[in-house]
């Protein structure tokens, strides 16, 4: 038996100011994209931005459905657009940030589990680190260099 010891490496910048120009850039787009959530039933609005390999910018948004399973993160949205319009293009950057229209959002809103496994098995897939930058509406933007930094063991063939 062995034991194996597993960190993950989180950068916090203290505000949108603080970000690199592309990354910047990138949740601007984040923030178009989360108007145009359709979260009539959270009023939890995500948007989120994919840089490319090829330059071009992806983005995705929450799809709430009456048929509260039915819906998708604005993550996994975004993942699979870029999947489907390019496939194989490698995924850089991800800028996400959510916006309540009940409540001020000024910690950062963290990616749930189901897009951390579709996020890594991209990552996975690219043989490549995706950079995850997110935020509330204001205030802390953390950055990760790799979605394995959200989630170590992800469903795969080969976790080790
Ligand atoms: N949501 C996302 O879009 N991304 C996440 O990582 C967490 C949650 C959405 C799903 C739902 O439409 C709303 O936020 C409230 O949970």
């Amino acid at each position: 038996m062995k034991s194996i010891n597993i960190t993950s490496e989180l950068e916090v910048y203290d505000n949108l100011e603080e970000l690199p120009q592309d990354v910047f850039d990138l949740m601007q787009k984040a923030f178009d994209a989360r108007d145009n959530a359709y979260a009539p039933y959270s009023q939890f609005n995500v948007g989120a931005a994919i840089l490319l390999e090829n330059a071009k910018v992806v983005t995705g948004s929450n799809q709430e459905n009456a048929s509260y399973p039915s819906g998708l993160c604005a993550e996994r949205t975004a993942f699979f657009y870029a999947g489907a319009k390019y496939p194989g293009v490698r995924m850089k950057k991800v800028a996400i940030s959510a916006k309540s229209l009940k409540h001020a959002v000024a910690a950062p809103v963290s990616p749930c589990g189901a897009c951390r496994q579709v996020m890594a098995e991209y990552e996975v897939n690219q043989e490549e680190n995706i950079e995850l930058y997110f935020m509330g509406e204001t205030g802390k933007v953390l950055k990760v260099k790799s979605v394995k930094d959200l989630l170590p063991l992800i469903f795969d063939r080969n976790i080790l």
